[in-house]
């Protein structure tokens, strides 16, 4: 049995804090080990290993990956960095407790986002967590600069803007959804419970 949690814009604590409100969820289900896929300079990855969480950070930006080494290293986390694409990543089976994702799924085409999702339903353990952010179709950006896709803008980088319904497909493994929506959806936020 598996759940979906999707959370809307109008979550304010979520708009701001999504690491902290993930947590509350993490730590609820005393969850030890989190992925952070596109960690950036790693501050969310820091927040979790702050919390004791045992974090493999992962991004192919080697000034991101480059400047979270030496921020951990001043405060003493053991972060696992990692400088790597995501659509490359080869986890054994069944690796995290939690995935994470925040920003960091949405500039992929269909055909590769689905790869990564089934990845990622891969390498989460069997009562794992897994939280993603992505820019929704309702997202202030959508729909300016080149569209190269279906529901994609090329604008500097290219973005895939996710509908619900688009973001509830890929994740289809999924039979039990709970939804918190807003009318004026921006952005979706998904936790997902595998059981
Ligand atoms: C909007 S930033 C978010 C960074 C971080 N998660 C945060 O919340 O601060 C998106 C991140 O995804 C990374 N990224 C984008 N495409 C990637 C890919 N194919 N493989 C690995 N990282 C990628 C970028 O380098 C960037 O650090």
């Amino acid at each position: 049995m598996k759940s979906v949690r999707i959370f809307s814009n109008t979550h304010r604590q979520l708009k701001k804090e999504f690491a902290k409100c993930g947590f509350k969820l993490i730590k609820a289900k005393n969850c030890r080990s989190l992925l952070d896929l596109g960690c950036g300079d790693g501050r969310d990855s820091i927040y979790f290993a702050n919390k004791g969480l045992k974090v493999t950070a992962v991004d192919f930006s080697k000034s991101g990956i480059e400047k979270l080494k030496t921020r951990q290293n001043r405060i003493k986390n053991r972060i696992n960095c990692i400088l790597k694409d995501i659509r490359n990543i080869n986890f054994p089976e069944n690796s995290f407790v939690v995935i994470y994702a925040h920003l960091s799924l949405h500039y992929f085409d269909d055909k590769t986002t689905s790869k990564i999702f089934d990845n990622l339903y891969k390498v989460l353990k069997k009562g794992g967590l897994i939280f993603v952010k992505c820019k929704s179709t309702d997202d202030a950006l959508f729909g300016k600069g080149k569209k190269v896709g279906e529901n994609m803008y090329k604008k500097g980088h290219v973005q895939h803007f996710f509908t619900k319904e688009y973001m509830t497909e890929k994740l289809k493994f999924i039979t039990n959804i709970n939804r918190l929506l807003s009318k004026r959806l921006r952005r979706n936020r998904i936790c997902r419970q595998a059981r």
